[in-house]
């Protein structure tokens, strides 16, 4: 396909609703897109030591992500924040200092989450932190998603209730996208 996106998962638990969410959000994306999810579980703890000898995950991680059109970030929130494992995988990706693999990349911001915010404390850190590696973030539609009977299919698509509000933001993040690559 012509666009690929990185999509970044910040939850590693095996029945995580957000891995979920990724897999029917990928049903939702057009033809020339292919969504691919992002191994940031090998990923060692940062450490600003190693940044002239970068592990081979992080080697890795920093090529796709390089590769990729945009980034599609899918995050649980943790303590009202971003979960430790997802600011690993955007510290290791931002170094060393000056070479960045997420500079200029467009970005989605999505999460679901057991609380009735939905992830919106999460995302909102988390926008801080792209805004700093200076990745175009989609505004608009916010979608901030609890976890409920139906959300999604038994085949893993987004549920009736909740699929045309996905299938619009999946088209709004696809335009933001392409308006960002040449
Ligand atoms: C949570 N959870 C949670 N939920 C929430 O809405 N706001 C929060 O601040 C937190 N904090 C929090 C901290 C920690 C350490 C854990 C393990 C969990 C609950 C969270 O929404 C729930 O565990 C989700 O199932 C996590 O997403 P995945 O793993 O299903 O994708």
């Amino acid at each position: 396909s012509q666009y690929r996106i990185a999509v970044v998962v910040g939850s590693l638990r095996r029945d995580s609703f957000n891995q979920q969410l990724a897999n029917a959000l990928v049903k939702l994306a057009p033809q020339d897109f292919s969504l691919t999810r992002l191994e940031i579980g090998d990923l060692p703890l940062y450490n600003q030591d190693d940044d002239g000898q970068q592990a081979q995950a992080v080697k890795r991680l920093k090529q796709e992500v390089s590769s990729a059109q945009g980034v599609l970030f899918v995050t649980p929130e943790y303590n009202r924040s971003v979960p430790g494992v997802l600011k690993n995988a955007i510290d290791h990706a931002s170094r060393p200092y000056g070479q960045s693999a997420w500079a200029g990349k467009p970005a989605g911001v999505i999460g679901i989450s057991v609380g009735s915010i939905g992830t919106a404390l999460a995302q909102q850190h988390l926008r801080n932190i792209l805004a700093y590696l200076d990745m175009p973030t989609l505004g608009q539609p916010e979608a901030f998603l609890q976890a409920k009977e139906g959300l999604f299919n038994p085949d893993g698509g987004i549920g009736e209730g909740s699929r045309k509000f996905l299938q619009d933001w999946m088209d709004r993040y696809v335009a933001w996208v392409k308006k960002h690559t040449d």
